[in-house]
């Protein structure tokens, strides 16, 4: 299995390659791409892990080394937000960012499952599927949008609300990547019918705003990266052990899934060998939850439609 991170000496990309070279099955190869000078230089600090995954690393403009092969590649490359910036506002510089890179996936490793981290996910996944269909190669099972960080983000702070670890509790969290597009399911976690309606809904703000609440706390020095580079990676994971043939694997993310709500959605998905395989209904929602889904999908449809007109525009350019 060969594994590629582009922008991976940035803020995510160095633990997430971390972890994915700590945990990758054995005899998998793990591919470092950034724009970064040093890249090649993160590459030689991880080989010294003693684990059977061997690393390389590459910068410069022609990334088809770094592709060559890939069955996975994890899309960490951008800008990240300052204090004050919504994710949308990062959509100018991370958009063509996001185009280019995908074209050279689509030419060097076609058949590659590609998840993307890049903000704003909303647009940056629909982009990535109009770049990919431009070259022919688009299949809505090998593109995906992590948004592994809010089911995270959602059994940390419900856990503790609740009192207990956060490993027994599994929340899900569908819709978008984004403000109000994020909708934790809290309703379906035993347990949560104790928590009152008034704190289910600041519970719900507190998720919708988590990455905010990073950013603002790092104060201008950029927004999560250790706790995205391990949703990242425990999603890359996934798509790994999927491929691989293991049964049953399963997690909420960002793709064209036949939703009824938006063409993208985030929902369970199980993977399979040649990408996620199903998409799992979500089943029945609390009237609080109902609403939150009504309200995110205009906020959705637009971040939607601001990917593919750019994509359109980008092509017809470039
Ligand atoms: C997050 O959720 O932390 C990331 O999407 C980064 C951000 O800008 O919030």
């Amino acid at each position: 299995m060969k594994v590629a991170v582009l922008g991976a000496a940035g803020g995510i990309g160095q633990p997430l390659s971390m972890i994915l070279k700590n945990n990758l099955p054995a005899g998998s190869k793990l591919s470092l791409y950034d724009v970064a000078p040093f890249t090649p230089g993160v590459a030689t600090d991880l080989s010294h892990i003693p684990t059977d995954v061997a690393v390389d690393g590459y910068t410069g403009d022609d990334l088809t080394k770094a592709l060559e092969g890939a069955n996975v590649v994890v899309i960490p490359a951008g800008v990240a937000r300052k204090p004050g910036m919504t994710r949308d506002d990062l959509f100018n510089i991370n958009a063509s960012i996001i185009a280019n890179l995908v074209r050279n996936c689509a030419k060097t490793c076609p058949k590659a499952c590609i998840c993307i981290i890049t903000n704003p996910v909303n647009s940056t996944v629909p982009l990535a599927a109009e770049v990919l269909k431009a070259e022919g190669v688009y299949d809505k099972h090998r593109l995906f949008g992590v948004s592994a960080l809010d089911v995270l983000r959602s059994e940390t702070f419900l856990a503790q609300e609740l009192g207990i670890s956060e490993k027994r509790i599994l929340v899900p969290v569908i819709g978008g990547h984004s403000g109000t597009t994020i909708i934790p399911l809290l309703s379906k976690v035993i347990g949560s019918e104790k928590i009152s309606s008034k704190r289910i809904s600041e519970l719900t703000t507190r998720i919708q705003n988590a990455g905010t609440e990073v950013v603002e706390a790092k104060a201008g020095a950029g927004s999560a990266t250790l706790s995205m580079a391990t949703a990242g990676a425990r999603f890359a994971l996934k798509v790994v052990a999927g491929l691989m043939g293991e049964p049953g694997v399963n997690e909420y993310c960002y793709v064209e899934g036949g939703s009824k709500h938006a063409q993208y959605f985030a929902q369970n998905v199980i993977f399979g060998k040649t990408g996620w395989k199903k998409v799992c209904d979500y089943g029945k929602v609390s009237s609080f939850e109902k609403k939150l889904i009504e309200e995110a999908i205009p906020e959705l449809q637009k971040n939607i439609d601001k990917g593919v007109s750019f994509a359109k525009d980008w092509l017809s350019k470039n």
